[in-house]
């Protein structure tokens, strides 16, 4: 490794920033020796918090209804092969009642934007979550929402919202979404979700089309000044239906990268190892605990529905019963030598 790139890592580690230009420099000039060196500090710096925990949370997939359009998406609403699914409020409660049973303490209502779930349903069932289960955490995740919903859903009892910012670079933003989707109502979701007390999670893909490592640096710059409770990437993974359906997907390699990075910028930051690296990869997700990465999320969802959350192309964990799922990754965090553990999980600040 060069004394330059020692120069940055060292840098990042003690100051937990860098400029733009070294983020991008650091990430242009990565090999396996650098990879190495930052995931070491990474898991140094996580342990030192979160000891071998490694948290989980039960994902509840609520809906593929999407009245969104974003170019890389599997249930975008321009997708007609979808096939559409919505779960009703009794399906919900019993995935959230198994997930108790298995000890899940945080569960995660994932969807697409479904004009379905108005301030009403959606307020209705984390309120009922909330009051049978008071010692679980709720995330949702359910994309871009007013001011006025993200206060009466906190009001109703939602801890924490993962809204991933997808890219910090507007002109990138632009080219990953179509025109009446805007990078400023994005970024101002966010900051609201912080202003109303929420834990909040932002996030992007990795080998995203147009990504370059400028607008990565920007990601990181970003991750920097936000400093999120939760920050969630894995790689970009192509859907057949979409027009990115003949771009590469993004590697494990860079996503670890990455993964190490942040931990060193935010070092208490819940980072999953997300289902898409365990998509591109068999060990995807254990590569990602051991580059830094400390949050799993088993799917919990009705086996019946897995295979139509699709957002990308053969992800896994579709065939699956929740216990199976659990246990599978329960498995795989014990032979990297961690421990899932199933409180809440809150960030550790
Ligand atoms: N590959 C990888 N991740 C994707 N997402 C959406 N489509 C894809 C894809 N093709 C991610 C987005 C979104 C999250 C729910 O899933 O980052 O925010
Ligand atoms: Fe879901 Fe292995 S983690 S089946």
């Amino acid at each position: 490794m060069t004394e330059r790139v020692s120069r940055l890592i060292n840098g990042l580690a003690q100051t937990r920033r860098l400029i733009l230009e070294e983020y991008q420099e650091l990430i242009d000039s990565r090999n396996p020796e650098t990879a190495q060196a930052l995931a070491e500090r990474a898991v140094a710096e996580r342990k030192n918090i979160y000891g071998n925990a490694v948290y989980v949370r039960g994902l509840i997939e609520i809906s593929n209804i999407c009245k969104n359009d974003c170019l890389y998406c599997g249930i975008r609403r321009g997708n007609p092969h979808c096939d559409r699914y919505r779960l009703t409020p009794k399906q919900i409660m019993e995935c959230v009642e198994e997930g108790y049973g298995l000890g899940f303490r945080t569960f995660v209502l994932q969807g697409g934007e479904d004009p379905h779930f108005t301030d009403e349903v959606l307020c209705g069932l984390v309120h009922d979550i909330k009051c049978r289960h008071p010692d679980c955490a709720v995330t949702l995740s359910m994309g871009e929402r007013s001011r006025d919903s993200y206060q009466r859903l906190r009001e109703a009892g939602a801890d924490r919202y993962l809204l991933r910012h997808e890219t910090a670079d507007r002109a990138h933003y632009g080219r990953l979404h179509p025109p009446e989707m805007s990078f400023d109502d994005r970024m101002r979701c966010l900051q609201e979700l912080r202003e109303l007390g929420y834990q909040v999670g932002c996030g992007f893909m990795v080998g995203s089309p147009y990504q370059t490592s400028a607008t990565l640096a920007k990601d990181l710059k970003f991750v920097e000044e936000f400093k999120p409770d939760m920050c969630g990437i894995g790689p970009f993974v192509p859907h057949k239906d979409t027009p990115f359906r003949d771009c590469p997907a993004g590697t494990v390699e860079l996503t670890c990268f990455l993964l190490s990075i942040i931990r060193l910028i935010y070092p208490p930051v819940l980072l999953p190892a997300t289902t898409a690296l365990g998509t591109i990869h068999p060990e995807g997700r254990e590569l990602g605990i051991l580059a830094g990465a400390n949050v799993v999320m088993p799917n919990l969802s009705p086996v019946a529905t897995r295979k139509k959350y699709e957002l990308y192309d053969n992800k896994i964990c579709t065939g699956e019963e929740s216990a199976q799922c659990k246990d599978c990754l329960s498995a795989r965090m014990r032979s990297v030598g961690y421990e899932i553990v199933t409180d809440r999980g809150d960030v550790k600040k």
